[in-house]
């Protein structure tokens, strides 16, 4: 079998994981964290709790999402992620997503709780879209972000020790004072997050790609600006070595948004349908350079 054969077989067994992948945790690196925080931090999010790394514990949970959405309220709203397995001390993002059903702007309000009730005390958000008033326009669909850590004196209560599954749930309720809404389209409008798509890269492509070397796909540092098929070593499509493309922000969309499509006879097995998404992965990908 030659290399090509190989590759297919091994993308079937990625294809596999990934599916597998998504249903339980997804762990992100530390430089990546601190530079999600850094601009999360930037953009004037308030109640940061400074914390320094000394204090990430080698003490692990597991934090279960949850989310219900009260019947007078017709939105679909879902966590993007089932759980999280965190340190405690370590500053985590995850993602929740909301869709209005109905063709009316419609304001929700959510409420939370943490169980088990003891360990509420340590669950600590850091950013979050909680106890705000949150406008969702007619048959728009936004993804919402949430910080969080672990405080480690979970590990030192007594009362709390044993704690190692804590279960996050939100409820939206249809809002009582709509009129002091903020418009969840914040999230979609933001500029590019690099950090963010950082996040993302690290969950969805870091599987088959890596910056400098070859994985089941090819090397992405310096990407943008690179010619299509271009890496040499790389057993690359012939489809997507012979498509004339270089790698513009723009064909990088187009790319992402379904492959195939954009190179008939490509092969990678994998698209980004949400355009915020692809965004933020661009702009991560903008950031890895050649040389570094
Ligand atoms: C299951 C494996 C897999 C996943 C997951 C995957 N890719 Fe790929 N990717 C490939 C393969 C294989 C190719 C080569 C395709 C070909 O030769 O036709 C490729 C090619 C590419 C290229 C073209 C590179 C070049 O040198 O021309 C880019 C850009 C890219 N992928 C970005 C991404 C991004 C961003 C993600 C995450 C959203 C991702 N890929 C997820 C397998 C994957």
């Amino acid at each position: 079998m030659g290399q090509r054969g190989w590759r297919q077989y091994g993308i079937l067994a990625l294809l596999l994981a990934i599916v597998g992948g998504m249903t339980t945790l997804v762990s992100y690196s530390v430089p990546l964290y601190r530079l999600f925080c850094a601009v999360t931090g930037a953009n004037g999010t308030t109640q940061r709790v400074a914390r320094d790394d000394a204090q990430r514990s080698a003490r692990v949970v597991t934090v279960f999402f949850n989310t219900d959405v009260d019947p007078a309220l017709p939105w679909r709203f879902r966590p993007l992620q089932r759980k999280v397995t965190v340190h405690l001390g370590e500053e985590t993002p995850v993602f929740f997503e909301a869709e209005n059903l109905s063709d009316q702007d419609i304001v929700g309000h959510a409420t939370f709780n943490v169980t088990p009730d003891k360990a509420g005390l340590y669950f600590k958000k850091i950013q979050c879209f909680c106890f705000t008033e949150e406008r969702l326009g007619a048959h728009k669909t936004v993804e919402m972000p949430v910080e969080f850590f672990v405080d480690p004196r979970l590990a030192t209560d007594p009362d709390t020790q044993d704690v190692d599954q804590i279960t996050l749930s939100y409820t939206f309720f249809r809002s009582a004072r709509p009129e002091q809404a903020e418009d969840l389209q914040r999230f979609a409008d933001a500029p590019p997050d690099a950090a963010r798509g950082g996040l993302l890269f690290a969950a969805q492509c870091s599987a088959c790609h890596a910056a400098h070397r070859v994985k089941i796909g090819p090397p992405l540092a310096g990407v943008l600006g690179r010619r299509a098929g271009s890496v040499p070593g790389y057993p690359y499509s012939t489809a997507l070595a012979h498509s004339g493309i270089v790698w513009t922000t723009a064909s990088l969309d187009r790319w992402l948004t379904n492959p195939q499509a954009a190179v008939p006879g490509a092969q990678m097995p994998m698209a980004v349908p949400d355009a915020v998404r692809r965004r933020d992965i661009i702009a991560y990908l903008g950031e890895q350079k050649n040389g570094s």
